[in-house]
């Protein structure tokens, strides 16, 4: 049940990797491996579960991430994930924003590698599905050295399948979530220094990657690298994920193709009553070097946003793109 290929994944990201942002991202590359947002373990046991954890069947390989610290309680939410049809379920063990330290999950738990050992354990006992984990190098003081052996170890024991690093430590006190994705400096050497204390572990590296022609050079010894910000800020990179690392020509020749095969998703989702710039925020970026990109965001900026945009909204602002090349586009 481990064969997925995390050679290349899209990270988790709240408020952005919903399922809009999550079928779009599919259609500019079949290979990534696409994360929920986090999901809290209360909101998947008590909340609106159906709205929760929907998810198009277009999106697989899609795995869910939640945030908790109750072994049982995450043992219950993987089990459903499993249900969902999920391929992985992903424990956040990064996140520092102070409503997540309430709960004392997210980063906190870096300073908990044996309780971490147990929520890791209960999860891959209760479900088939690889269970994953996504961690920093450290919190605060923390020496990363330590930090993250202790929990590498300890993740490892529990039969996790791969272990997600973002390169940087978080620092629960004093930096907001955003400067804690910004401030404290990446540290690829101590990822690369963990894979080689444990070959045997999927390692897979996050923080500051910017261009999928940086992931060869992690690849091996690391066995994966996850991108955030610039795959949602800057979409057309995605289109290369398949041609550069799999050797697989991509989905679409250009990202006005790929933006042209969204309209039919668009229409459904209007037609359940979904707004339609809760669709097309996450295709903002979609175009750069390319003539009439302004214009395109100009105009999706001014006429989505209402209330009662339609479709023709967004091929008007498609209309505004010019026909160009998909390599072009990747090169720009
Ligand atoms: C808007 C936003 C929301 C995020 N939400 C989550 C989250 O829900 N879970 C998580 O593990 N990381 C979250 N992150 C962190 C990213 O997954 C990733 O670790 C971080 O952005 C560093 O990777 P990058 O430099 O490629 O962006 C979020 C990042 C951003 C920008």
């Amino acid at each position: 049940m481990n064969n997925l290929s995390r050679q290349f994944s899209i990270a988790p990201m709240m408020e952005w990797t919903d399922r809009h942002c999550r079928f779009f991202h599919r259609l500019l590359t079949r290979r990534a491996l696409i994360y929920t947002e986090m999901i809290t373990t209360g909101a998947v046991l008590h909340g609106d579960r159906a709205r929760l954890l929907a998810y198009d069947a277009a999106e697989h390989p899609v795995a869910l991430q939640l945030g908790g610290c109750d072994p049982r309680q995450l043992a219950q939410c993987a089990r459903i994930a499993e249900e969902f049809g999920y391929d992985e379920v992903n424990l956040n063990i990064g996140c520092p924003s102070e409503r997540v330290q309430e709960g004392r999950f997210g980063a906190c738990l870096m300073a908990e590698p044996a309780l971490v050992g147990d929520c890791v354990a209960a999860m891959t006992a209760a479900v088939k599905l690889p269970v994953t984990v996504k961690c920093r190098i450290g919190i605060d003081d923390q020496d990363p050295e330590e930090a993250l052996e202790a929990l590498t170890c300890a993740v490892e024991r529990a039969g996790v399948a791969a272990l997600i690093v973002h390169a940087r430590k978080a620092w629960l006190e004093g930096l907001s979530p955003r400067e804690n994705r910004d401030i404290p400096p990446l540290d690829y050497a101590r990822v690369h220094r963990l894979k080689a204390a444990h070959p045997g572990l999927c390692v897979v590296l996050n923080g500051g990657i910017t261009d999928v022609d940086q992931v060869p050079a992690h690849l091996p010894p690391l066995d994966g690298v996850m991108m955030g910000r610039a795959a949602y800020q800057e979409p057309w990179r995605l289109l290369a994920v398949d041609p550069v690392l799999f050797d697989e020509t991509a989905r679409f020749a250009s990202a006005k193709a790929a933006a042209e095969a969204l309209i039919p998703y668009i229409e459904r989702e209007l037609a359940r009553g979904t707004r339609l710039h809760a669709v097309t925020r996450h295709v903002l970026g979609l175009f750069r070097g390319v003539p009439g990109a302004r214009a395109f965001r100009r105009h999706l900026a001014t006429e989505a946003i209402k209330p009662t945009a339609g479709a023709a909204a967004f091929r008007a602002a498609l209309a505004f793109i010019a026909d160009i090349d998909a390599r072009t586009v990747v090169a720009a």
